[in-house]
């Protein structure tokens, strides 16, 4: 089988990490100590997390570093189970509970192993107070670093052991970066248009990005509509007509045609036309509190449909508000 790119084009070193420079460097600089604080990678999927803990752990271990790192999903054992060693093992995985593994010698010079929990903040506050106490006993010899999507939902007596640092979704041309890296490596030729569409339609999240790339090319068909295909939407051109149809001319037949087109030529979702119409928004030039009218419009209908309420008349509604507040004058 083919190799899947996110796991062969996974960053294995810190310079491999594009974006995050201030997490970066600071890694960078305990790497260099020899010596790690605590932990806290928060921020949303894909932009690097677990690549920073596994590349950490490379640089300062070296050969030894799979046995001086363990690697645990707090979300497929949400329980106290994981902190804790397991009473009944038949049930449950055959995963190293975080105080079995902590308790273990490091076999490395510089005299700790590390812990990445990943998805932390699925864990329970009962799991976490136990978390805390494994912390406490074994930091001589662990580090433990701690992954999720919002630090907030780490208890405060862990938070204040630990340095947060904050993962953000990554920018458009950084995204750029690691594919071009990517695709240079495997010989492809893919058109400066393509890579615009996967970085815009990605938001933030590289592991997307990466899957996309992959997918288009096996596809053959190494297109800007393909790439809108595979992300389920269509080109941002076909959502700025409909825009601009209902907004700058007041035409609201004519921007139902159009999005009668998407949703059945196209065969796009309720929510996905929120999505398209939402980046087409953003980026309208048109006056402030016009385009704070448009986006709480489009909040309100986003929530009636997800609660919902049909497609058809929500987007109906929607394009007859976007018609009335372009027709406002400025
Ligand atoms: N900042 C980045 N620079 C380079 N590659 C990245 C970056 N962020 C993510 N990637 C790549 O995307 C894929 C997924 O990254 P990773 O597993 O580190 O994300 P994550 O932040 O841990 O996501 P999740 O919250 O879903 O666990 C990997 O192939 C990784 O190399
Ligand atoms: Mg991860």
């Amino acid at each position: 089988m083919k190799e899947i790119w996110i796991e062969k084009y996974r960053a294995k070193k810190l310079d491999d990490i594009v974006g995050q420079e201030n997490n970066v460097s600071k890694l960078k600089s305990f790497i260099e100590r020899g010596d790690l604080p605590h932990l806290i990678f928060s921020g949303p999927a894909g932009t690097g997390k677990t690549s920073a803990a596994v590349s950490i752990a490379i640089e300062l271990f070296g050969e030894d570093w799979k046995q001086n790192f363990l690697e645990l999903n707090a979300s497929s054992n949400r329980g106290i189970d994981v902190m804790r060693g397991h009473e009944d093992r038949s049930s449950s995985s055959s995963m190293v509970s975080v105080k079995d593994y902590a308790r273990l010698k490091p076999s490395t010079p510089l005299g700790f192993k590390i812990v990445f929990l990943d998805e932390a903040d699925q864990l329970t506050p009962e799991a976490q107070a136990a978390l805390r106490r494994t912390m406490e006993i074994y930091s001589s010899s662990t580090r433990f670093i701690l992954s999720c999507n919002y630090s907030t939902q780490i208890i405060p007596p862990i938070q204040s052991r630990c340095v947060i640092l904050k993962f953000s979704p990554i920018s458009p041309e950084d995204i750029k970066k690691r594919l071009k890296y990517i695709i240079s490596q495997e010989n492809l030729d893919v058109g400066e248009d393509v890579l615009d569409a996967i970085a815009e339609m990605s938001e933030g999240d590289m592991r997307r990005a990466i899957n996309v790339l992959q997918t288009v090319s096996a596809s053959g068909e190494i297109t800007e509509k393909k790439v809108y295909e595979i992300f389920g939407s269509s080109s941002p051109e076909h959502f700025k007509s409909l825009v601009s149809a209902a907004l700058e001319h007041g035409l609201f037949d004519e921007a139902r045609e159009r999005l009668d087109r998407l949703l059945i030529e196209e065969g796009l979702s309720g929510i996905d036309i929120i999505k398209g119409i939402h980046a087409s928004i953003r980026k309208y030039p048109i006056i402030p509190r016009k385009k704070i009218d448009l986006i709480l419009a489009l909040a309100e209908t986003e929530y009636r449909i997800v609660m919902g309420g049909s497609d058809n008349i929500q987007l109906d509604a929607l394009i007859a508000r976007i018609v009335k507040i372009g027709s406002e004058s400025d």
